[in-house]
């Protein structure tokens, strides 16, 4: 069984899609993981961003497993793997990687932007998690908060509606539901109710691990 969870920044994919995992006992690839290694190594090696080539180098060799956990979640990691994440270049050098994960015998959950449009459109299970900026930016500020890094609540909003932007609007596997999606929408939902919604709908979908 193959689950593909797509969705926009901080809309809790990232905790839907590890319970699923969790659930129903499968690998679980976060590939918004692959593109911030990619950005993090371009910034450590002072590489412009904006240099297709070279980001498509960096994404050959990138591990997330060699960074440092907290440099990789960081806030300007995000920003940057946005930026770097339109390259088709670099959507390329990583689109094997995934399809393999993907295509593992027993199946996969993979959370990102594309899976269920470019990397697994055969996902039996497609889910689009999003939820409004305002209530989106207040979970980020709080995770940051208690990371011991403050933001002000109007600049995180400023920032996650700029990505939103940059994700959706470029040309090279935007951001968008596929068109067999289920959509959750998690702005009025707690943490446990978004993942019981999430399972229900798996185990709804009939697809079976
Ligand atoms: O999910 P995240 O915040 O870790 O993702 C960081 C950026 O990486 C996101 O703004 C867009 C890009 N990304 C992507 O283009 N495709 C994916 N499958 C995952 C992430």
């Amino acid at each position: 069984m193959i689950v593909a969870v797509d969705g926009h920044a901080a809309s809790g994919k990232g905790t839907v899609a590890k319970a699923i995992a969790q659930r129903f006992d499968l690998p679980y690839l976060d590939t918004g993981l692959l593109y911030r290694a990619v950005a993090v190594k371009m910034l450590t090696e002072g590489i412009d961003l904006s240099d297709e080539k070279a980001a498509a180098l960096a994404a050959a060799t990138a591990e997330p497993g060699a960074i440092e956990e907290a440099r990789l979640r960081s806030r300007e990691a995000g920003e940057a793997a946005s930026i770097v994440s339109a390259h088709p270049a670099v959507r390329r050098a990583l689109l094997d990687r995934q399809r393999r994960f993907a295509d593992q015998a027993g199946g996969a959950v993979l959370d990102g932007r594309d899976i269920g449009t470019v990397i697994a459109p055969h996902a039996d299970v497609k889910l689009f998690v999003t939820a409004s900026v305002a209530e989106r930016a207040r979970r980020r500020a709080l995770e940051l908060e208690a990371a011991g890094q403050p933001v002000h609540l109007a600049e995180m909003e400023a920032d996650l509606a700029a990505r939103d932007r940059r994700d959706s609007s470029r040309a090279s596997a935007p951001l968008k539901p596929a068109e067999d999606a289920v959509l959750l929408d998690t702005s009025h939902l707690s943490r446990e109710e978004s993942v019981a919604k999430a399972i229900r709908i798996v185990e709804e979908s009939g697809a079976r691990p």
